[in-house]
């Protein structure tokens, strides 16, 4: 059966480690959709790796690995990612790229910064060039990387493009940037690239008619979803489920099983809304004990506790099946831990509304539930019988609330920290 793996929350909710443990059980893990931006976190021999364009089933011997036309790809950084894996002993074998998958190029991340400066509320973005490489996609201009294997091609799609995005460049006081300055390391990097290059549509058609079984990874999260999510804090990708059919070519009659991966408390890099968020004593203590420090950017997270009602509209608008519950050690020193489960909005009314415009729900009060600490350490436990009851009051509270079970309890950020509860 196919199952997809997508974070509920703002990312960052450990879908690196949950791909990681399943990757194992299938024979194809895809990446369809996000860029660079994401940072999966992965321990391999001992040796913590963050995988940001490459699928995490990379490290699963016998597994394949496919990059779809959904992910935005700088090559350089793939390019960059696949020799830091090589050196750590992991081969690159059995992995395709798109040709169809967008470039980012360096006018992207010029226009990445400068649209930052110049927005009237900042988003914090990871300034990789993923929104203006997904804007050209709409636009109907982006470069692919295909073209990349054909110089005159090349050079005959950059040439009106570069001209463009430096009139973009100029007018918000960017600096501009020459093709000449990067195109030589493009063409370069596009035939380094040209074996794992092909048309990952009929591939993946072709894995599926041979019963081949896939895990796709979902990268950033369900509450990042350019349209579902806190806009316009969002990423520019579609991180829900219907990202994964136009992201791949797949159909739905193609999907068995959603696994959504939440940690046991929420993060956030970045600006907007965050009903749950911490701040002060506490939230020094969980940044702490969870180390919340982003992947990709290095940027403290912010992080609260768990939002029952983002968790069920994620659960919800996705038709997840069951939850891949991380980091649920990271709170065993809490007496007692709060949940939100319904917001109050500002003219006093309590609901289970999860209102995605960040204006609204920037206005909402948490309303919560306070669960009895457990006051131990979990990193040790293997078995399901060997929990102690305030976690699995923890566990039932959560799967009441959002009608789904829990399969999945991460303890800690190795392969082996997993519990199988069902
Ligand atoms: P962008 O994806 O770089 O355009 O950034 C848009 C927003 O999404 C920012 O708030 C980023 O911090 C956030 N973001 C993008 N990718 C990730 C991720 O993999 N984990 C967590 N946050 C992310």
């Amino acid at each position: 059966m196919n199952v997809a793996v997508m974070g509920l929350q703002w990312g960052d909710e450990g879908k690196g480690k949950a791909i990681d443990f399943m990757a194992r059980d299938f024979d194809v893990v895809i990446r369809y959709q996000g860029g660079h931006n994401a940072g999966h976190t992965i321990y391999y021999k001992g040796k913590k790796l963050a995988l940001h364009l490459l699928p995490s089933g990379i490290c699963t011997p016998g597994t394949r690995s496919v990059i779809t036309h959904g992910v935005v790809v700088n090559p350089l950084a793939l390019l960059a990612e696949m020799d830091d894996i090589s050196a750590q002993g992991i081969p690159i074998e059995d992995f395709y790229v798109s040709a169809d998958a967008p470039v980012i190029l360096p006018e992207h991340q010029r226009l990445d910064e400068v649209f930052e400066e110049a927005r009237y509320e900042k988003i914090g973005t990871t300034r990789r060039g993923i929104g203006p490489a997904y804007e050209d996609v709409a636009g109907r201009r982006a470069i692919f990387l295909g073209d990349l294997l054909d110089k005159e091609l090349l050079t005959a799609k950059l040439v009106p493009l570069n001209r463009f995005f430096n009139q973009l460049i100029s007018i918000h006081g960017g600096e501009t940037v020459e093709i000449d300055s990067y195109i030589n390391e493009y063409l370069q990097a596009g035939e380094r690239l040209r074996s794992f290059i092909c048309d990952t549509v009929p591939l993946l058609q072709r894995f599926n008619e041979q019963g081949e079984t896939m895990l796709f990874e979902g990268a950033q999260g369900v509450l990042l979803d350019l349209r579902f999510g806190t806009y316009p804090f969002v990423t520019s990708s579609v991180p829900t489920v219907g990202g994964l059919f136009s992201g791949t070519g797949l159909s739905h009659k193609q999907l068995g099983r959603v696994v959504g991966v939440t940690k046991a408390y929420t993060t956030r890099v970045g600006e907007g809304p965050f009903p749950s968020e911490l701040f002060g004593p506490v939230s020094e203590r969980l940044r702490a004990l969870g180390n919340e420090y982003g992947a990709t950017t290095g940027r403290p997270r912010r992080v609260g506790w768990l939002d029952l009602v983002a968790l069920k509209y994620a659960v919800d608008i996705n038709g997840v099946d069951e939850l891949f519950l991380t980091k649920i050690d990271v709170l065993g020193e809490f007496e007692a831990i709060p949940v939100l489960t319904d917001y109050r909005q500002p003219d006093g009314r309590i609901d289970r509304h999860f209102c995605a415009d960040a204006r609204r729900l920037s206005k909402v009060d948490g309303v919560y539930h306070e669960l009895p600490g457990w006051r131990c350490q979990l990193e040790a436990m293997r078995k399901a019988d060997e929990l102690p009851v305030e976690v699995w009051d923890y566990i039932r509270f959560i799967e009441a609330y959002v009608k789904i079970p829990v399969r999945y309890l991460s303890v800690g950020p190795t392969r082996d920290q997993t519990i199988l509860l069902t």
